[in-house]
Parts: C-alpha cells; sequence; structure tokens
C-alpha cells in the first residue's frame, strides 16, 4: 500500500468576501425576521458599518426566499458609476432572478422589455450569462430618466403576475445611488411607494449619505422602509464557532486565547474573522494564549499596512496628534484644557476641526456615552504599536 499523504491542513476562517454554508454562523433571529418581512411585503432597512455580514446574510435571506418560490433580484449599487449603467444594470439583474428556468432570455426579454423606446441589446457570455444594455448613454437625459422609471416599474409587473405575488429586490449599498444626482432616489420612490407585489431590502453602511438618502426630513427615502440596524454577532455563539473550526481543522487554541481575540475586536464579523486567521496560521506555537493573539493581531497589522498607511498619510498634522491621543489617553473631554495640554493638542478651535474631519471621514465616532473612538480596531490597534511604541 502506498504511504497516504494527509492533505495539508486548509484555513477555516474568511475574511473580506461574501461567507456562505458552514463559514456562515448564526444570525438566525435575523434570518427569521427578514424572511418574514420580505415575504410579507415589509420594505427594510438594513443597516451597519462597513463589514458586519450584510451581504453575506441578505444572500442567505435570498436563498431562502428562493427556495419558497420567491423571486428575488440583488444588484449591488456600488460597483454602478452612472445613471446610464444604472439601467442595464437593473434590467440584466431583472433578466436573471425573473426570467423563467424554461425560458429563453430572448423570449423574456421580448416580453417584458419590448415597450422600451431604447431597445436593449442581450448578449450572452461564455458562461451562458445573459446581459442587457441600452446604449443609453447616447439617448437623451429625458429618454433615459423615462427608461429609468420604466425599469422600476418592472417588478410590480412580475410580482403582480408571479405564483406568490410578490417579488424581493435588495438593492446592496443603495446609499452610493445619492451619488449619481439628486432625482434619482426621488424618482426611484415615486414609483415604488405605489407598489403592492415588491419587497424592497435596503443595504447601506455609509453614515453620511444614508442620513441623506433615508435619516433627514427630507431625504427621499424617508420612512419607506422598516430601520433593521445590524449588530455584531453574539459573542457566545460566535466563540463556539471559532473554537469548533479551530478544533475541527485539527489545530484546536485554549478558549482563553478566543475570548482574548472577541474582546479585542469586539465581535465585529469580518475583524473576528481576520484576527482567527491569523490565529491559526501561528497555533501551533509554543506560546501562552496572550501572546499567540498578540502575534496574530501583529500578522493583522502587517497585512493591513498598505491600508494603514494610507489612513496615516491622508491625515492633516492636527488629525494625527488627535488620533494618538485618542489611543493614549482615551476620548472623552478631549475640549477640556487639561486634556489638550496633555496630549499636547493646541487650541480648542484646532482640536475641533481635526474631529470634525476624522468624523467626516469615517475614521471616528462620538459614542452614546459622550466619548470620541477610532472606528478601526486594527487601525487604533497599529497606531498604538507602530506610532506610539514605535515597534516594526
Ligand atoms: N454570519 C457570519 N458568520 C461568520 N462570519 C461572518 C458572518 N457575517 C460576516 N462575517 C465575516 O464578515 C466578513 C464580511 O462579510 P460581508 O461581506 O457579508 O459584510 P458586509 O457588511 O456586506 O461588508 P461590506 O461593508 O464590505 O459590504 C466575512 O468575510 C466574514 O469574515
Ligand atoms: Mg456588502
Amino acid at each position: 500500500m502506498p504511504n497516504r499523504v494527509k492533505p495539508p491542513a486548509v484555513n477555516p476562517f474568511r475574511f473580506g468576501r461574501i461567507v456562505s454554508g458552514d463559514a456562515f454562523t448564526d444570525r438566525e433571529a435575523d434570518l427569521l425576521v427578514l424572511e418574514r418581512e420580505l415575504r410579507g411585503g415589509q420594505n427594510i432597512l438594513l443597516e451597519a458599518p462597513r463589514r458586519y455580514g450584510k451581504t453575506s446574510l441578505i444572500l442567505e435571506v435570498k436563498r431562502r426566499l428562493e427556495a419558497a418560490g420567491i423571486a428575488v433580484a440583488y444588484l449591488d449599487c456600488m460597483l454602478v458609476p452612472s445613471r446610464a449603467r444604472l439601467a442595464d444594470r437593473l434590467a440584466s439583474v431583472y433578466l436573471d432572478a425573473f426570467k423563467g428556468p424554461a425560458q429563453r432570455a430572448e423570449d423574456w426579454v421580448v416580453q417584458h422589455l419590448k415597450t422600451f423606446r431604447i431597445r436593449p441589446t442581450l448578449t450572452i457570455d461564455d458562461h451562458g450569462h445573459a446581459q442587457l444594455s441600452f446604449e443609453a448613454g447616447s439617448a437623451g437625459a429625458p429618454s433615459l430618466d423615462a427608461l429609468l422609471e420604466q425599469l422600476f416599474e418592472e417588478p410590480e409587473i412580475i410580482g403582480r403576475a408571479s405564483r406568490k405575488k410578490r417579488v424581493v429586490v435588495i438593492l446592496d449599498e443603495f446609499q452610493d445611488l445619492m451619488e449619481l444626482g439628486a432625482g434619482l432616489l426621488r424618482q426611484l420612490r415615486a414609483v415604488i411607494q405605489h407598489q403592492q407585489h415588491v419587497s424592497y431590502a435596503l443595504l447601506g453602511s455609509r453614515q453620511a449619505l444614508l442620513r441623506k438618502a433615508v435619516h433627514e426630513r427630507s431625504a427621499p427615502l424617508l420612512k419607506m422602509a422598516r430601520p433593521y440596524p445590524l449588530g455584531p454577532l453574539p459573542r457566545a455563539e460566535f466563540t463556539a464557532f471559532l473554537m469548533a473550526r479551530f478544533k475541527a481543522s485539527g489545530r484546536p487554541v485554549p478558549k482563553e486565547a478566543v475570548l482574548a481575540l472577541i474582546d479585542i475586536t469586539g465581535a465585529h464579523p469580518n475583524d473576528t474573522q481576520e484576527v482567527a486567521h491569523f490565529l491559526w496560521e501561528v497555533a501551533l506555537l509554543p506560546l501562552p494564549s496572550q501572546e499567540l493573539v498578540s502575534t496574530a493581531i501583529d500578522r493583522v497589522l502587517d497585512a493591513e499596512a498598505a491600508q494603514m498607511t494610507v489612513l496615516w498619510h491622508d491625515s492633516a498634522p492636527a488629525q494625527r496628534n488627535l488620533l494618538v491621543a485618542l489611543v493614549e489617553w482615551g476620548g472623552r473631554n478631549i475640549y477640556s484644557e487639561a486634556y489638550r495640554r496633555r496630549a499636547n493638542l493646541g487650541p480648542a478651535t484646532t482640536v475641533q476641526r481635526a474631529v470634525q474631519t476624522l468624523i467626516d471621514r469615517e475614521l471616528v465616532d462620538l459614542e452614546p456615552s459622550g466619548a470620541y473612538t477610532i472606528k478601526e480596531r486594527f487601525f487604533e490597534e497599529w497606531i498604538r504599536r507602530r506610532i506610539i511604541r514605535g515597534e516594526l
């Protein structure tokens, strides 16, 4: 018998992209609510900071709805640079989602899009994937407006005709549509507020734009959807999930190590998986738990060095001073004379300006407790280790 060669162990922790299947944990309560609301015709506004798992979660909801016979269209608005491109992308995702399994793409287009003033061109790539494009860029603005309006109306027509009398449209990072002109979301609202057979899931993370899109009194999508803020993952479940994956991959780690890791990341889904990924790499080193975790964080900071350096470079001196002060002295009473003197921050107006810029850049947050904090835990740790302690 030939010797069996053991396959190399595979790192079971994934970060930075959509997770599904056994890499996706918990969120059971969220899944139930979201599925029920969307099935019932309720629009949802799923709001969370970057990398909290919005897309992974909604794609899981999408799978469940589809298993129940409801068609779901998904569009990532971050990838849509113009209104003309929005028309193409919407038509393509509708085709993808709403075409019957036995239907040819050509037939669906003829059936649904024949009334459009600008005829779409259908292309089918090597993988059999269908794309539509209108060349709407060359048609004048009035035709593009009319085209978008017809596209916004399309899901209702399909929903009404469907067996379940319902379709779902997911607009991921929808706040980015604000950047395609002030009128666009108003136009969307004007159409979708009359729809009876479509539920919208709006996913967003960029706070400044979200305020303008949905929260301010004059916002185009004000009160159009049930707000559903998404928190970090529950600590106990996340701990159990991580422990189980360390063990199943042949590299068990002590529970203290996982608890220490979650303490540092605050159970932020992506950050936690990222530290776990690097903890798995060093898990076989003969080190006590705390040192293992610290070594893993060092590896994260090395991996993220380019991004951290850009954040630092893009900060003016007053912002840098303040960032360092927040790490060294905490974020309370930062305008007080004692704080400013201790941290060498200069006049209160300078601090005020620096704070505002850092908030606008979404690097710093004002907590409900009144303390200012650095939003990204890795950036905070990078400043502590690389700038304050001067570690290499
Ligand atoms: N339910 C989950 N179980 C385990 N890990 C998760 C879960 N949700 C998110 N994550 C972690 O977070 C990462 C980011 O997930 P995802 O891309 O879905 O988040 P997002 O909020 O859509 O991010 P972005 O702001 O970049 O759009 C994943 O790669 C994974 O490491
Ligand atoms: Mg996402």
